[in-house]
């Protein structure tokens, strides 16, 4: 199981396939080949992936008859921002890309990110590919064609909606990841299992998920791809995927971006499940079973940002719709439902779960 390569549709308009398997990487070119003619291809990746990735892909990539070039920018978060977008757009019209040619985000969910909304706003848009090398970006970032950069304000603040042509993970980049970001993409799994899958979630709960990544990789996607093919543009189901992300989001900006995001998700689903239990709003006792398996991978179920300080945070985000905020609130593992309140009824709802 392991080995074998498999393959998830995405129905959007127009439609792209998730490719998943070992030794994909060598093979990139060619599998691009099969939704791409040759074109320019500027390949986008931190300085920590491409050291590690870049040569194989770009050599696959000439080996295909692509016209490669590469923009390498500083690794971390903190790099997702106006200044790096600027740069990369700059680099694209020095390469004279046409609306033909392609770029290709190779790494994680920054990479992602980025390179994916230099894509959508270069010359209006022109095609991009992702190829995820972290287990959140595997599990998450790359399917669904959410792009963005973060503004002072907060996490992505601007961005733009555009579906790759393709996404091409090779589960053999796992094997590179530190267990502390290995756990980032954990944290985003542990959601999606919360949100639709509880024998997903059992997974976490009793640590075998490293016996088959891939397999785990495939159920996200899986789920990701209906909720995105329902719902692409985010006005309605596809607000579920945010579980743990208002108090996440706040937590990340409070850090500075110091706090990576799958930790700071972790953090986020741990304090909104405690609140729902605490509040009424769940079936029954959840919060606990939660803590214990975000702990279990090495994930924090809490924050030392005080209540006010990620209320007001999470305010500034984009999910604030006027004086209105949509929460995601966990009512059982595998259910979840959306709760739509006053802004001013967020405070109140932190400090209720913030405590352990
Ligand atoms: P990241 O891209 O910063 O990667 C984390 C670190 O791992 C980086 O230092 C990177 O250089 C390193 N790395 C990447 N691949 C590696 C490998 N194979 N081996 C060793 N090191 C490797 O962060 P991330 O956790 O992948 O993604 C987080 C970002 O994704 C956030 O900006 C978040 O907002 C975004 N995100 C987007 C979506 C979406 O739908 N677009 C969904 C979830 C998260
Ligand atoms: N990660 C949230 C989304 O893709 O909608």
């Amino acid at each position: 199981m392991a080995d074998t390569i498999q393959v998830i549709p995405v129905g959007t308009v127009p439609p792209y396939q998730v490719t998943i398997g070992p030794g994909l990487l060598a093979q990139c070119g060619g599998r691009l080949r099969d939704v791409l003619p040759p074109c320019r291809a500027v390949v986008v990746a931190d300085t920590t992936v491409a050291p590690l990735y870049l040569r194989t892909v770009t050599e696959s990539l000439r080996q295909a008859e692509f016209a490669v070039s590469t923009f390498t920018f500083p690794a971390g978060e903190a790099r997702k921002n106006l200044s790096t977008l600027s740069d990369i757009l700059e680099f694209l019209a020095r390469e004279h890309l046409t609306r033909t040619d392609c770029v290709v985000a190779l790494g994680g969910g920054v990479a992602g990110d980025m390179a994916g909304f230099a894509a959508a706003v270069y010359l209006r848009g022109i095609r991009y590919v992702q190829i995820p090398t972290t287990l959140l970006a595997a599990v998450d970032s790359s399917v669904g064609g959410k792009t963005a950069i973060d503004l002072a304000a907060g996490k992505n603040l601007a961005g733009a909606f555009l579906q790759p042509a393709a996404v091409l993970c090779d589960t053999d980049c796992l094997c590179t990841l530190p267990a502390d970001i290995f756990a980032d993409g954990a944290a985003e799994a542990i959601k999606t299992g919360v949100l639709c899958d509880e024998s997903l979630f059992a997974l976490f709960e009793d640590g075998t998920l490293t016996a088959d990544p891939a397999a785990v990789i495939a159920r996200c996607v899986t789920y990701k791809a209906g909720v995105v093919e329902r719902d692409e543009k985010e006005q309605g189901e596809r607000k579920l995927l945010n579980l743990g992300h208002t108090v996440g989001h706040a937590i990340e900006k409070c850090s500075q971006y110091a706090i990576p995001h799958g930790h700071a998700v972790a953090a986020g689903l741990a304090v909104i499940a405690r609140s729902a239990e605490r509040l009424g709003w769940t079936d029954g006792p959840i919060a606990g079973r939660i803590a214990a398996c975000l702990t279990k991978n090495g994930l924090p179920t809490g924050t030392a940002y005080p209540p006010q300080a990620l209320a007001e945070a999470a305010l500034a985000d984009k999910k604030r719709a006027g004086g209105e905020i949509t929460l995601v609130i966990p009512r059982r593992i595998g259910n979840c439902g959306l709760r739509k309140m006053p802004v001013e009824d967020l405070l109140p709802v932190i400090q209720a779960g913030w405590e352990a």
